[in-house]
């Protein structure tokens, strides 16, 4: 398979991260897929959003976990990205998995369950999938692989990845022993050595989040599967003239 470009939070260098307008306009590039992150309100609805609280990327305050959607829902995710962004909602998963499935791209949806333990979220997110028939186009990742797991019992066809920050001893045979089928890892931590052993077990590796041209080159030229990036259009050009 060709390799894949995901756009981080959307095109989040050009509009401010996880909202519609960033996911439209990493359509809008070329994207292959969309990178985003998922976390429970009190009332238990999946909003994309990266933070466990407001404050970095809204105009409002407190823990999502802690306000209802109609909270959440309520406060500007764009004015702090720039005024022409103003009026821009926490987007609803589904409002964004509605989006993939039109326009026919892939999913990478982040489950945020490893600092707060979202119960049910894993279950919550498969039955949306399934609502859009995007299981097919999906890979799940996730810093907590016990809630991998669940996902892949909840949904054993699903493509789950683990991610990860250090440089792990055996990541392909840690990949195995979890039971994912693919290996999202920090971008550093990538060697050929890595790739050669994962592809022999049908692990794709896609790491993240690539912004410099010149790792973006290195990466392609290793022969990664998809690259995790903020810059989609700096990475579809260096894809196209590899
Ligand atoms: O999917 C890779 C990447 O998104 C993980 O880190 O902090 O950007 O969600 P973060
Ligand atoms: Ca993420």
């Amino acid at each position: 398979m060709a390799i894949q470009i995901y756009a981080h939070r959307g095109y989040s260098a050009i509009a401010p991260e996880n909202t519609m307008i960033a996911f439209q306009k990493a359509v809008d590039a070329g994207a292959h897929g969309l990178e985003l992150d998922v976390h429970l309100t009190k009332d238990h609805e999946m909003v994309v959003i990266h933070d466990e609280t407001l404050q970095r990327t809204t105009n409002g305050r407190g823990r999502v976990r802690n306000l209802s959607l109609e909270e959440v829902r309520r406060v500007d995710a764009g004015s702090w990205f720039g005024d022409d962004f103003q009026g821009e909602r926490v987007p609803l998963l589904s409002e964004v998995v509605a989006l993939a499935a039109r326009d026919g791209l892939s999913l990478n949806i982040e489950l945020k369950n490893n600092k707060i333990a979202y119960e049910g979220l894993e279950r919550q997110v498969i039955a949306m999938l399934e609502d859009y028939d995007m299981i097919n186009q999906t890979v799940i990742s996730c810093f907590d692989h016990y809630s991998l797991r669940r996902v892949k019992e909840v949904c054993p066809k699903v493509d789950t990845a683990i991610l990860y920050m250090a440089n792990l001893f055996e990541p392909w045979e840690y990949a195995r022993h979890v039971g994912v089928t693919s290996i999202h890892p920090y971008r550093p931590t990538v060697t050929r050595e890595m790739l050669t052993k994962s592809h022999a077990l049908n692990l794709p590796v896609r790491p993240f989040t690539i912004n410099q041209e010149k790792e973006m080159r290195r990466l392609i030229d290793m022969g990664v599967d998809a690259l995790i990036t903020d810059n989609v259009k700096e990475a579809l050009n260096e894809l196209k003239n590899r």
